[in-house]
């Protein structure tokens, strides 16, 4: 029997507990994921986000509680859940002596697909590196490095992907590349669950957002749920000021310019 069951949630996750040593992790974690929907888990520093996902990526075993992946209990069946998910970790996986091309080609490879070289030219197009494909992922910037890792993850059609901390050191426009990214994932029925520290992030991408503190989930909502959470807001009578990000991205424009020039401040008043 190793049909998915495709009812109930694409995640679920009941009572999970993990302590290293003496430090309690994860305290009793319970959230559930639906099918195509991205998931947003929101924590600081330290607070379990990765333990969570390499527990349901089945590389860590929990002490207690129980995870199902796409109908798949980590537990019993681990081989299962792997053949279910992909998992893009806080560190890139791409190798920089290889073209983007190369490295697509090779993971597609390792996963005995048909026609490695198209999957990796139609995977080039949709991540919007089809210009950069030949040259080596070492020259490309943090933002299509992230977008091609992304890519990587993606080979063999997993319906789940874990993204743990997609963003993690890209500048806003970079940032922005992955959310696009992202958000097209879920339009075409891939659930995903991401981790994040920032909370515009989860505004932008997740359809629901847990948050893990202390070792247990403290909110768990849409963000209008959430924000209803928080005592009403204040009517206030000042003209609203962009953000430092709307301003950056105002400046630089959100066309793929990569090099700003405007060096004026670059002085070292140390
Ligand atoms: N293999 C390990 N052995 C001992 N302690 C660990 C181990 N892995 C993680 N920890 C500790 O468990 C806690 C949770 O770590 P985890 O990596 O899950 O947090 P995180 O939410 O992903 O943090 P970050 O936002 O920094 O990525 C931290 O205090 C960490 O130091
Ligand atoms: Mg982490």
């Amino acid at each position: 029997m190793t049909a998915e069951s495709t009812a109930g949630p694409a995640i679920r996750v009941q009572g999970l507990e993990k302590a290293y040593g003496e430090l309690e992790v994860l305290r009793g974690v319970d959230f559930d994921v639906a099918r195509g929907s991205i998931f947003a888990l929101l924590g600081s520093n330290g607070s379990g986000k990765t333990t969570t996902i390499r527990i349901l990526a089945t590389l860590l075993k929990a002490d207690a509680g129980t995870a199902v992946v796409n109908g798949f209990d980590v537990a019993t069946r681990p081989a299962n859940v792997r053949e279910s998910i992909s998992l893009t970790g806080q560190f890139a996986a791409v190798d920089g002596v290889l073209s983007g091309r190369e490295n697509l080609v090779l993971v597609a490879r390792l996963r005995h697909l048909k026609a490695p070289g198209a999957v990796a030219d139609d995977l080039l197009r949709r991540f919007s590196l089809a210009d950069a494909a030949t040259r080596r992922a070492s020259t490309y910037s943090g933002g299509m490095r992230r977008r091609l890792d992304i890519a990587m993850s993606l080979l063999g059609d997993p319906p789940v992907i874990f993204l743990d901390e997609p963003t993690a050191g890209l500048d806003p426009e970079g940032r922005m590349e992955v959310w696009q990214t992202v958000k097209e994932l879920a339009g075409h029925g891939t659930t995903v669950l991401l981790t994040t520290q920032h909370l515009d992030e989860a505004e932008q991408l997740a359809d629901r957002i847990a948050i893990l503190h202390q070792g247990r989930i403290i909110a768990n909502g849409t963000l209008a749920e959430l924000k209803r959470l928080l005592p009403p807001a204040k009517a206030e009578y000042v003209e609203k000021q962009p953000t430092l990000e709307e301003v950056f991205l105002a400046i630089v424009g959100n066309d793929h310019i990569r090099h700003v020039t405007g060096t004026s401040n670059q002085g070292n008043h140390g």
